[in-house]
């Protein structure tokens, strides 16, 4: 069978949390990883920023390694540009929004928390979201763009400093019945360990990764993909990065060959 090429779209390194998982599904396929530095983070930029710069990004990818699929790894970036890029491509988009549904239906106590940035958790498609699927629960909602930063650091090789996430998630403590956490940003999974320890009474943290990979690999199954030059899994970045021994180190655990600049 020929190997399909996806690439896997963030502002940053969360978007490895939904691609591990389909690399586990479908090692085989050939997988590219574009992460926008120079527009990092996305939480807090306008709508219109984000459409422009991931739409841009994508062409220019797809222009020197036609895709078969395009994975925007990045609730924020999913939350809107999911129409337009479909306008625009002919391929399969998937996207990653907040797992509202399933937070709702495994909650007990039916108080849940929706951790996200400060643009995923005010954009419309999620209130809309919560009230088709969870309007019989307490939603909690808390837009972080700090909470970004501190796992960003961590996959690049940084400590996490856990004062800060504390103080970050203080809001959060000392409600008691909050049982379930969408993590609504595809950076959180990657501290869920560390929010955990902060949070010591949330007993579920939904993370659509797998489910992700799982419709990729549906959505995949069903092209007929053509066959290309073997292409090698790399990863690119929007603007030169200070360290890339570092980060090219760290990416290599994750199966990517090398980094190069977006020109
Ligand atoms: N990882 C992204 C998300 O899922 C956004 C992080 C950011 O740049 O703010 O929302």
């Amino acid at each position: 069978m020929n190997k399909s090429t996806v690439l896997f779209f963030d502002s940053g390194m969360g978007g490895l949390s939904v691609y591990r998982e389909a690399k586990k599904l479908m090692p085989d396929n050939h997988y590219l990883y574009c992460f926008d530095n120079a527009g990092f983070p996305y939480s807090e930029k306008s709508e219109e920023t984000i459409i422009q710069r991931t739409l841009d990004i994508c062409k220019k990818i797809n222009q020197d390694y036609p895709l078969d699929a395009i994975v925007i790894a990045c609730n924020t970036a999913s939350t809107v540009v999911l129409p337009p890029l479909r306008e625009q491509f002919s391929i399969p988009i998937v996207g990653t929004v907040p797992a509202i549904k399933p937070a709702a239906e495994i909650s007990q106590t039916k108080h849940i928390g929706l951790l996200a940035t400060k643009g995923t958790v005010k954009r419309p498609y999620v209130n809309d979201l919560i009230h088709q699927f969870a309007s019989h629960c307490v939603v909690e909602r808390l837009g972080s763009t700090k909470l970004v930063e501190i796992a960003e650091h961590k996959i690049q090789g940084k400590s996490v400093d856990l004062i800060a996430l504390k103080n970050e998630l203080s809001p959060w403590t000392s409600i008691e019945n909050l049982d379930t956490i969408c993590l609504g940003c595809t950076h959180f999974p990657l501290i869920k360990d560390e929010i955990q320890i902060c949070l010591p009474q949330v007993k579920n943290f939904m993370d659509p990764g797998a489910a992700i990979a799982k419709r990729l690999q549906f959505l995949l199954d069903k092209l007929d993909i053509a066959l290309k030059l073997e292409v090698k899994n790399q990863v690119f970045c929007t603007q030169d990065l200070e360290n890339n021994h570092q980060l090219e180190r760290a990416l290599a655990l994750w199966g990517f060959e090398g980094i190069s600049s977006l020109k």
